[in-house]
């Protein structure tokens, strides 16, 4: 049977964006969501995917270029998905990002809520990251560009990002404006040593080759930790690269490799090895100091982080008496920054090594009131833990991007403590738990935070208080 050929639609203004990045545009009523466009732009969309009440396509021909665009910096804007913005003027990224909180909470929680406080800006807009994930390839991602000059494509093996949605092919980054160096120079530094010495970069589909990730984290020192993922034991090609890395970059204070011999590229579950140097990272944030661990979730923009802390702290209003469980704890740094203002802080988290950082992290700063749990949530906060550790009068929760198992928001509600700051970086899982914790709760403040520049990402701080 024939293929069904989508219709192009015409003259579309685009006026709004999306919670996932995509900008909309109506047709006939109906909402058509496309990659390449901005709000401001009028253009004409081929369809790709027609549904009964949404289109989705990509923009053919610009009849009108909004005034918000700026020129993108990056030389991989388009093809990345990493800065999707970057073609929107900040200012408007702010906007639309304040615009998705308020449209989450009306549309998917249907909630009320007081006025939703300005969105808090990032200090930096590049070099804001601390850490990134690369990828080599054996057989690289070929651009439109290249097949279309008719040469020969010379080198396949690439080290880079995966293109978006797909999942085996990976793009060549030789530069990325979001970490600051020397991050650029370990990925091109590394990609030519370990071309030049024909060290096998791994095949994606078939599972073959020698070379398969790089993780680079930094501080706001400027220190540097560095993951080289091998994917078979190969203790000559394992002991050049290391020695690269070791001998060329005297940033790197900490040097883990790790062979990973499974079919994803996940290292929460793998034996990472210390080649060098310290096992930690060590960060700054306030007056207290952080060990980050190579498994440890941090948070990505660490200027950032510290503001979103503050406003953490800040709504959780603590006087000194009050029992807190810091739930989705990661290293425990929510639970380090508000300890000196509670009695107690209860952290619990899924990553057992994040776990004993966190008892680093307190150790480290001389915080003698928190305690630290491993666990799944749902499984861990349960009737006996509560028994155990006593019932909490602020529940601070910061869980990952899908939000709280709905077991975790029913408990928190039986739990009733009198406030909750609920700390999200997707409004979309925070409205729907939202939207069950209001059973008991009202809004009282909501305080987006761009932890993200240039992506759709968005951060957001919410304070609920019981009614009496
Ligand atoms: C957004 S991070 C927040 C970490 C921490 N609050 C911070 O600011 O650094 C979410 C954390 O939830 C943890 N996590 C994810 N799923 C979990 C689960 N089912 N149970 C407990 N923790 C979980 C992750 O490992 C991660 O550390």
């Amino acid at each position: 049977m024939a293929k069904k050929k989508h219709p192009l639609y015409e003259q579309v203004s685009i006026s709004d964006t999306g919670n996932d990045g995509l900008s909309v545009g109506k047709h006939n009523g109906m909402a058509v969501f496309v990659k390449n466009a901005v709000p401001g732009d009028v253009v004409d969309i081929q369809i790709v995917k027609k549904k009964r009440n949404y289109a989705e396509g990509r923009a053919v021909k610009f009849h009108t270029y909004s005034p918000d665009r700026v020129a993108p910096e990056c030389k991989h804007f388009g093809l990345c998905g990493g800065c999707t913005r970057q073609d929107l003027s900040y200012e408007k990224q702010l906007e639309f990002k304040q615009k998705v909180v308020f449209d989450c909470f009306t549309r998917i929680g249907h909630l009320t809520f007081p006025e939703i406080s300005p969105i808090l800006p990032s200090e930096n807009q590049f070099y804001y990251r601390n850490k990134m994930d690369f990828g080599f390839t054996a057989s690289r991602w070929v651009t439109t560009e290249e097949m279309d000059s008719g040469s020969e494509v010379e080198e396949r093996r690439a080290l880079g990002f995966h293109v978006p949605g797909m999942f085996d092919k990976i793009f060549n980054v030789t530069e990325c404006l979001l970490q600051p160096e020397p991050s650029n120079q370990i990925r091109n530094g590394l990609r030519e040593f370990t071309l030049k010495n024909n060290i096998p970069y791994y095949h994606i589909r078939s599972h073959e080759g020698f070379m398969r990730n790089l993780i680079v984290r930094n501080n706001q020192e400027g220190q540097v930790m560095v993951i080289v993922a091998f994917a078979y034991e190969h203790p000559e090609w394992q002991q050049a690269v290391m020695h690269y890395l070791d001998s060329n970059f005297p940033q790197i204070v900490s040097l883990y490799q790790v062979v990973n011999t499974k079919l994803n590229d996940t290292l929460y579950d793998q034996d990472l090895q210390l080649y060098k140097g310290s096992p930690f990272l060590e960060e700054k944030l306030g007056d207290l100091r952080f060990l980050i661990g190579p498994k440890s979730f941090f948070q990505t923009n660490s200027r950032q982080g510290k503001r979103l802390y503050d406003i953490t702290r800040n709504f959780a209003q603590l006087t000194g008496s009050e029992l807190v469980y810091d739930l989705y704890t990661g290293t425990g740094t929510i639970a380090c920054y508000v300890a000196s203002e509670a009695s107690k802080v209860v952290g619990v988290e899924y990553v057992p090594e994040a776990i004993e950082d966190a008892h680093k992290n307190a150790q480290l700063n001389g915080i003698e009131n928190t305690a630290f749990f491993a666990g799944d949530m749902k499984d861990v906060l349960n009737d006996d833990f509560v028994a155990t550790h006593g019932k909490p009068d602020v529940i601070i929760t910061d869980p990952p991007r899908a939000g709280m198992h709905d077991d975790v928001t029913r408990k928190i509600l039986e739990l009733s403590p009198s406030r909750i700051v609920y700390v999200s970086c997707n409004p979309a899982t925070q409205a729907r738990d939202l939207a069950i914790l209001c059973e008991k709760y009202r809004i009282t403040k909501v305080q987006p935070v761009d932890m993200f520049p240039h992506t759709y990402h968005v951060e957001n701080v919410v304070l609920l208080e019981r009614n009496t």
